[in-house]
């Protein structure tokens, strides 16, 4: 590391699933350890009550699966430019927001960036999602400021932002003269695109796009469609005033299917809100399992189990998402067909996005000579073949699924200096 120029900025990919950050050593990659000999790691925090400490990635989510007492965030990403973002509350005994979490995730990857290498990084270079929320200025541009002041409270001088998509480019960018290829990167929160051509000097980019779908997305629609039923979701409650029954409220079921919304359920607001509604219960049994969720804080387990089963079924075609943590051989059984029934829309409006972005540069399926997937939902198959329609005649490519965009961003962060 000893010819690493002393005002190198630091690459990061601060992903809503998995992070990473790395610089580049003439031209090429590096990529810091950044937990027990891995390149990644996953974004997310456990505040101990009590040692009193965070911890962060894979040791976040063992005390998860450990049981241990505190609170786990994942999926901190998601809320960016949103007003949860702003919200105050507490975590082992102090009074903070997301924008001070985030910060103390990003202070941490910097200092084991920094102990890595040996020196200091005053200057990030940030990944950033094309649109962090699709449709809505204001509030991607409120993203944006909030994803920068993390950076700045985190101890960087200054921060600059790259598209995603575009640093996976960058990374990916051995195409000849005049060759076009399209960046396809579905991570954990958003869907990002980049149309690039080879030129004489490099890469030139033609158009970038994204939409705000991702596999948190798909673990919380799968949540939804089998497994919020068994708590009660779309189950009938007695009127409050007359005779009859109504469909049960859906945002409690919501919010619990959302990976970044469910410490937020974790109150007396919330758990006396699920008992007025076991109270009315056709069927309370439902609202009991409910109940008990909320009280031994399953939120997150729940998620998990989803995700994981997502995975399995996408790989071996059937998977059961296991949830014997809430009763003995609880469990629903998942195989590709109901994966692809609940993930349908979302992968049309991934494909949609895609096309978009070749048309905005006023070309078409056929001016596109590869075809290059990264980010871990990318291996889902229906999102392949659901592009493969709109490029029935390109070749589909995989490069690093986790560590494309980070290579990218490491590598254009040593001409930022
Ligand atoms: N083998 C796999 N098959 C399908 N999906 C997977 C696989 N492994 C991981 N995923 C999913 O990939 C997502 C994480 O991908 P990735 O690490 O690229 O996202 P990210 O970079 O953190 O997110 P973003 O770029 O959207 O902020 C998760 O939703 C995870 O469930
Ligand atoms: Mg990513």
């Amino acid at each position: 590391m000893n010819n690493l120029k002393h005002n190198t900025s630091l690459g990061i990919d601060f992903g809503t699933s998995n992070s990473a950050v790395g610089v580049a050593v003439n031209g090429k990659p590096f990529l810091f350890d950044i937990e027990d000999g891995e390149k990644t790691l996953p974004t997310s925090l456990f505040f101990d009550n009590k040692s009193k400490q965070a911890l962060y990635g894979r040791k976040a989510n063992n005390a998860l699966v450990n049981r241990d007492e505190g609170r786990y965030l994942r999926a901190l990403k998601s809320v960016l430019g949103t007003s949860l973002m702003h919200e105050r509350r507490y975590l082992m005994g102090k009074s903070v927001t997301f924008v001070d979490v985030i910060a103390q995730f990003l202070t941490e990857i910097k200092e084991r960036a920094e102990n890595a290498a040996d020196r200091s990084f005053d200057h990030a270079l940030s990944g950033r999602p094309v649109f962090f929320h699709s449709d809505n200025d204001k509030k991607n541009a409120q993203a944006h400021a909030d994803l920068e002041a993390c950076y700045l409270k985190a101890g960087f001088k200054s921060v600059s932002f790259m598209a995603e998509p575009e640093a996976a480019a960058i990374a990916n960018g051995g195409i000849e003269v005049g060759q076009k290829a399209l960046i396809v990167d579905i991570g954990g929160g958003t869907s990002d695109f980049c149309l690039f051509e080879g030129t004489a000097n490099g890469i030139n980019v033609l158009a970038n796009n994204g939409t705000r779908i991702g596999g948190t997305d798909f673990d919380k629609t799968l949540s939804i469609d089998h497994v919020m039923p068994l708590m009660g979701f779309g189950s009938d409650i007695k009127k409050d005033m007359g005779s009859g029954t109504l469909t049960a409220p859906n945002h409690i079921f919501h919010d619990l299917a959302t990976w970044e919304k469910i410490p937020a359920l974790y109150s007396n607001d919330s758990l006396r809100f699920a008992d007025g509604l076991r109270n009315k219960a056709v069927n309370r049994q439902l609202f009991d399992r409910l109940m008990d969720v909320l009280e031994l804080e399953y939120g997150h387990d729940i998620a998990f189990a989803v995700e994981r089963a997502k995975i399995k079924t996408n790989e071996a075609a059937e998977a059961a998402i296991a949830l014997d943590f809430i009763e003995p051989e609880l469990g629903v059984p998942l195989n590709i067909d109901k994966l692809d029934t609940s993930l349908s829309d979302y992968a049309s409006t991934i494909s949609a996005a895609a096309a978009e972005t070749v048309k905005s540069a006023e070309l078409g399926s056929a001016n596109i000579d590869k075809i290059i997937f990264v980010g871990g939902s990318s291996l889902m198959r229906i999102v392949k073949s659901s592009i493969a329609k709109q490029f029935p005649n390109t070749p589909i490519l995989h490069a690093d699924a986790f560590t494309a965009i980070i290579d990218g961003l490491a590598i254009a962060a040593e001409s930022r200096n």
